[in-house]
């Protein structure tokens, strides 16, 4: 009886083209304004002859919470697999936000509270007693979780968060400078979102993703960020990484880059000391708005 093996058709994600798009750099432009702090000013250097001179900056955007709100439909996608399942529990918000602080991955979260809670009927029968009957549960509870997230994000119940989109288009409109997104998830993770929510031409505006399979430690290692400065060729103290929680803000700490926060119903009650901005959202039309070139002129640049 606990053999139901349960197969769902992905919606085939369609990868854009190359994932590091080619660094070319033209003219440089500064906006003036003078230089905040010592460690910035510091690094201005003599700009190459020709038409082509190193960028100048970059600004860099974590992927999930930043660019999306995911806890909230990571926990939806929970509660709609459980009542699938028929599986009698719910998780709220508040309680979602503490089991993530307490246990990371999907798997080890559903056995944890099922430890601690009970182990549930389901459709596929009485609660699961031997092992191997709980890793089946667990697993095909997972799989169609999975599923049910990436029909999120591909049927528009994800969308971008309040001021991305502009953000995008105005760095982008900024000569000189970089655009990055460096992802914790996995790089097929990271780009199923990004496909679904940027599309490609957002996309093609980045000059490089980064995700988490990229480098073999995941933040709060700073080695995502160390990476991205080198491949964009920009040094750590012109970069302004844009996150959500303290775990990235302490990975771009730690690459020595800027980071402002753009906090979620999760990360609310983080401490963001070191940052230099903390925001609400990014905003846009009708609210305080997080502009491109008040990113720049807070590091200096
Ligand atoms: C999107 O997918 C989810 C999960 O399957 C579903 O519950 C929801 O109704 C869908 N929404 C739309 C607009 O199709
Ligand atoms: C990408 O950018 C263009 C223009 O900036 C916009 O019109 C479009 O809706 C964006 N989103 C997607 C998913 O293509």
């Amino acid at each position: 009886m606990w053999r139901l093996v349960f197969t769902f058709a992905v919606v085939a994600p369609v990868f854009s083209q190359g994932f590091v798009a080619p660094i070319l750099s033209t003219s440089s432009s500064r906006d003036g304004s003078a230089p905040r702090r010592a460690r910035t000013s510091a690094v201005s250097r003599p700009l190459q002859s020709g038409s082509s001179s190193p960028p100048e900056w970059a600004v860099i955007f974590d992927c999930d919470g930043v660019i999306l709100e995911s806890e909230s439909l990571h926990r939806e996608a929970y509660n709609a697999v459980f009542r699938e399942f028929a599986v009698d529990y719910e998780w709220s918000p508040e309680y979602y936000d503490e089991l993530q602080n307490k246990v990371g991955g999907g798997k080890p979260k559903m056995r944890y509270y099922f430890g601690e809670n009970g182990w549930p009927k389901s459709k596929l029968g009485a609660p699961p007693e031997t092992d191997q009957e709980k890793d089946l549960l667990i697993d095909s509870l997972q799989d169609r979780k999975t599923d049910i997230y990436k029909e999120f994000v591909a049927n528009g119940t994800a969308v971008l968060r309040p001021g991305v989109q502009r953000l995008i288009d105005e760095t982008k409109a900024i000569s000189g400078g970089k655009m990055a997104i460096c992802s914790a998830s996995t790089k097929d993770a990271c780009l199923f979102v990004l496909d679904n929510l940027l599309g490609e031409e957002n996309l093609s505006k980045f000059d490089l993703v980064l995700a988490g399979d990229d480098v073999p430690r995941r933040k709060p290692d700073p080695m995502i960020y160390a990476l991205a400065s080198e491949k964009l060729g920009v040094p750590p103290e012109r970069c302004m990484v844009i996150e959500d929680s303290l775990i990235g803000l302490e990975a771009a700490l730690g690459a020595k880059m800027n980071c402002v926060i753009t906090y979620t119903g999760s990360t609310e009650s983080q401490d963001f000391a070191g940052s230099l901005g903390v925001y609400p959202e990014l905003g846009d039309e009708g609210s305080t708005q997080v502009r491109a070139s008040e990113l720049l002129k807070l590091m200096g640049v």
